[in-house]
């Protein structure tokens, strides 16, 4: 018998991000020298876990589908690109500082005219642009001013006429990138939550502009279940369409799809109707041609685009929040455990010897394994310790190799969620685990 343990949100975060630190998924980016404010490096469990992340949004929209392909560009752009989207003229926040102590907020992060942290006056509100800007090249004059880019999506803009040519896709088609974008929050918080650089996930579906409203409807289901594919829980997923006020300065409709975190309903993605905005931008400011000739219908036109745009790191934040419980078992014990979806667990099964005189053959046991698997060997503990470090990874399997299996050949598998343990043949390990986590 186990009892789920009540956490308020703010232990609930709290004791997620420590597991974070401790178990090697996240830290804070330069630690040692205080940190950075809104950056954080993935560590080893981490980074399997964001390629994983990342690998299943690939094979779904790019290897599954014959109308997406994908591109990988640079962070650096022509600093025109910028200017053609909208971003160095739009892409603001409003923010305030107080007077009296210098903290500085997002004008929609405050209510009333006092500071929310010392109750001091606040200054009128004033723009700032959240681009992050550097120069190109050895002089630093503004001929040299270029941008780190604060979205993926413009490069598959201007690289619109490049893929149509080489890679022969016809409307309707896609094009997916994953990658790094950078903003100057003013606030970052809530972790990893908002961050000054981040990856994102954005696709651009080209398409003919009477098309928007079905491919619109279309993707905004779509991506809203790639979320319950990922595991995450139905009731804790909704979609919220934006007001007209809302909307980004490119788009026509959104619709996010949001999640219910312990720091309240917050964005994960936006599904955007940007309509010809982004080409027609481009062609005024390159002055290239960037349309589209249709063959049967002989009409050459300026395609509209719906995209979807997620972040790698909310995905990230929002699979361990959603997988992570506090269970009190009937022996006093505490465990804490990470229900991951085990197709996105970094170790998928843990081998243990029940003695350490029995680590040669184990050894082996793992090292044949991890042809198929990502294991993890361990020895330093009892089983019941060594049970507990694995669950609060979310490895969904541990095998535990004991005397009796230099007899019958064959070893207990633990399950993460149930706790129930099989005595598997040897020779049918394989396939019992790639059952489950395949
Ligand atoms: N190309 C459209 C675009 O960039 P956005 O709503 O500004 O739209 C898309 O960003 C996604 O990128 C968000 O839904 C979020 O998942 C992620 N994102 C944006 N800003 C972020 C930040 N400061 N930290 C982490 N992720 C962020």
């Amino acid at each position: 018998m186990k009892r789920e343990k009540e956490l308020s949100p703010e232990d609930k975060m709290g004791e997620l991000v420590s597991l974070c630190k401790r178990r090697g998924f996240v830290f804070q980016s330069s630690e040692i020298y205080g940190g950075l404010t809104g950056f954080w490096d993935y560590g080893p469990l981490g980074v399997i876990l964001k390629k994983k992340i990342c690998d299943h949004w690939w094979e779904s929209l790019v290897y599954r589908r014959d109308d997406i392909v994908g591109l990988d560009s640079s962070i650096i752009a022509h600093p025109k690109v910028w200017e053609a989207s909208g971003h160095v003229e739009c892409f603001h926040d409003l923010m305030v500082d107080c007077k009296e102590c210098k903290k500085r907020f997002r004008t929609d992060q405050v209510s009333g005219d006092k500071c929310p942290e010392c109750g001091g006056e606040l200054t009128t509100p004033r723009q700032f642009n959240l681009m992050f800007q550097t120069h190109v090249g050895p002089s630093s004059d503004t001929q040299s001013l270029s941008y780190l880019r604060p979205e993926t999506a413009q490069s598959i803009f201007t690289n619109f006429k490049n893929i149509l040519a080489s890679s022969r896709q016809k409307l309707p088609f896609g094009v997916a990138q994953i990658g790094k974008a950078f903003r100057n929050e003013v606030t970052p918080r809530n972790f990893i939550f908002r961050s000054r650089e981040f990856d994102q996930m954005e696709m651009e579906y080209f398409i003919n502009a009477q098309e928007s409203k079905r491919w619109f409807d279309y993707w905004v289901q779509d991506r809203f279940n790639w979320y319950m594919e990922l595991g995450i829980k139905k009731e804790k997923l909704r979609l919220r369409p934006h007001s007209k006020d809302e909307l980004a300065h490119y788009a026509r409709e959104c619709v996010d799809v949001e999640y219910n975190f312990p720091f309240g309903w917050q964005e994960l993605e936006g599904i955007a109707d940007r309509g010809d905005f982004d080409l027609k931008q481009h062609i005024n400011c390159s002055k290239k041609d960037l349309t589209y000739y249709d063959d049967e219908t002989k009409e050459r036109f300026i395609p509209a685009v719906i995209e979807t745009s997620a972040g790698v790191d909310r995905t990230f934040l929002t699979v361990l929040v959603d997988a992570f419980h506090v269970e009190e078992l009937e022996n006093g014990e505490v465990r804490n455990l990470l229900s991951l979806n085990p197709k996105l667990a970094p170790v998928e099964v843990a081998v243990f010897p029940l003695v350490k005189k029995l680590r040669e053959p184990t050894i082996k046991l793992e090292r044949e394994l991890k042809k198929e698997f990502k294991t993890f060997y361990d020895e330093k503990g009892a089983i019941g310790r060594l049970y507990r470090r694995q669950d609060e990874i979310g490895t969904p399997y541990c095998i535990t190799f004991d005397f009796q299996s230099l007899e019958d050949n064959a070893v207990t598998v633990r399950d993460r969620d149930t706790m129930l343990q099989d005595r598997v043949p040897i020779e049918k390990l394989k396939d019992y685990l790639g059952e489950r986590l395949k």
